[in-house]
């Protein structure tokens, strides 16, 4: 992209939250870095009557903490940002769309469209925006789709969506996004893996006994998000992309290159390898969902619902390096702290001369990458304890981030629409990855439908029949 060149960024359903606490905040940070090629133009898009005074000021009230260290740059950020009130609705909303943004900024720019509005309508903006020739791409001009997820609902939705916009676009003008894969400790699962000799060797099922990916929240419906929640759940709202593009990135094999395409190749791989739960026999025993109490009281939320707010799964990638091993996957709100790890248990060496361990759950050596909060990564090991005796206890070894660098982590938002404006989608999900994951997921629903709603205590670890997903001492989950 030419440096002189300006970038239109387009969000549209810039009146709600997304808007004001990530995207704002992460290209305020990435104009100021000077981050973007060339010049960015912001506008918002939305239905309320507002001007760009009104917005701005909206955005004042709703930005948190951007005053803070520099309030004359963050005066004259928001000063540049523009505001296009329409219902994008008819036909004419979107000719008077184009009308605006080419006033803004003349047609010859590049244009991100950033989605983050109603999943219904996601097709019909797409579908304005391109008979009014948004979407177009000529001359080198190029013109983008940021897509929020949920990416449909089951696979049939997501094909659908994904054979709708591919009428449109090209795959390369799609940026199907999953915040969790800006995440720099979700980044470094590649890094750590391909650029160390020391763990790839063991990285498979000879020597790794199970894998446990968590993302625990102990949040609620906070932010009046019950309606929303109640027609999703855990399974769809965590476990159909965070937890399963953690996965893939733990799971894949080493990519040819680091471009976008070579990394999604070995990530679908992944995805496809995953043994449908229905063609299990004993599926029922390898899935766990659970709704807290209090649930039901939520507003939004349906009294007589049985959407999980917590489900945990026993999981087989059926390949050649992973056949066999166990990944335990888990997710749920009103658990008593907030993280996210991949907690991966290497085997019991193959004989041991220190006798077996009082403890039939212990094993020497794991490896937790701590994806959030304190992001790091653990290495445990067992040493001798001192003393006459031959007893071991296991110690670890730590890298934190913090301590170890002195440059905050880039959040999420910021690397992603960067990634966007540079055209980079090594971190965005291709339609293949997304229908994978959705025929797996939808695999796992079928059985789950057929299996008990636990209840459980807000502020506890969920349902204790999880503990059931492992086998007998091959385990037990993580309560870090
Ligand atoms: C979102 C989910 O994708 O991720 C939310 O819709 C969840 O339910 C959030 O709270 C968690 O994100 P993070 O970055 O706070 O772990």
């Amino acid at each position: 992209m030419d440096a002189q060149q300006t970038t239109q960024i387009v969000i549209l359903g810039a009146s709600g939250d997304l808007t004001s606490r990530k995207l704002l905040p992460g290209i305020f940070k990435a104009v100021r870095q000077e981050l973007f090629p060339g010049k960015i133009q912001l506008v918002g898009v939305a239905r309320r009557p507002w001007d760009d005074d009104l917005f701005q000021a909206h955005l004042d009230e709703h930005v948190p903490d951007q005053r803070g260290d520099e309030p004359q740059a963050w005066e004259s950020f928001l000063k540049s940002v523009r505001y296009v009130r329409t219902h994008l609705d008819t036909d004419d909303d979107y000719k008077d769309l184009r009308q605006q943004l080419d006033d803004l900024a003349g047609e010859r720019v590049h244009r991100v469209f950033y989605l983050a509005i109603k999943q219904d309508l996601f097709l019909p903006a797409v579908e304005g925006m391109h008979a009014h020739g948004l979407l177009n791409q000529s001359d080198g001009y190029t013109s983008r789709v940021v897509v929020e997820k949920p990416f449909g609902n089951d696979l049939h939705s997501a094909t659908a969506l994904n054979t709708a916009l591919l009428n449109m676009l090209h795959e390369d003008q799609v940026y199907r996004i999953d915040h969790y894969l800006g995440k720099e400790t979700v980044q470094n699962i590649i890094a750590f893996r391909f650029r160390n000799a020391l763990f790839e060797p063991l990285w498979n099922n000879k020597y790794i006994e199970t894998v446990q990916i968590t993302v625990a929240e102990d949040i609620g419906m906070e932010g009046g998000r019950g309606g929303f929640y109640d027609s999703a759940g855990a399974m769809r709202d965590i476990m159909q992309n965070h937890l399963l593009q953690i996965l893939s990135l733990i799971a894949m094999e080493p990519p040819a290159s680091l471009a976008a395409n070579d990394v999604r190749n070995e990530k679908v791989k992944v995805l496809q390898s995953l043994r449908l739960p229905e063609m299990s026999p004993d599926a029922k025993n390898h899935v766990v969902r659970g709704q807290y109490k209090g649930y039901l009281d939520e507003k939004g939320v349906d009294p007589a619902s049985k959407t999980e707010t917590y489900v945990a799964a026993r999981g087989f990638i059926d390949n050649w390096r992973w056949g066999g091993v166990p990944f335990l996957l888990r997710t749920g709100k009103e658990l008593p702290k907030r993280f996210t790890s991949v907690d991966v248990q290497f085997r019991m060496p193959p004989h041991s001369l220190f006798g077996a361990p009082n403890d039939c759950f212990l094993r020497p050596n794991n490896i937790r990458l701590r994806i959030q909060p304190h992001e790091g990564i653990d290495l445990g090991f067992e040493v001798k304890k001192p003393g006459a005796g031959l007893d071991m206890q296991v110690v670890k070894m730590d890298f934190d981030y913090d301590e170890h660098f002195e440059e905050p982590l880039v959040e999420a938002y910021q690397r992603l629409l960067q990634d966007v404006v540079n055209g980079d989608q090594s971190l965005f999900i291709r339609s293949d990855e997304v229908e994978a994951s959705w025929r797996w997921i939808d695999s796992l629903r079928t059985v789950m439908d057929d299996t008990s709603v636990y209840t459980y205590d807000p502020q506890t670890w969920g349902p204790g029949a999880a503990d059931q997903l492992f086998d007998e001492c091959e385990g037990r989950w993580v309560k870090h």
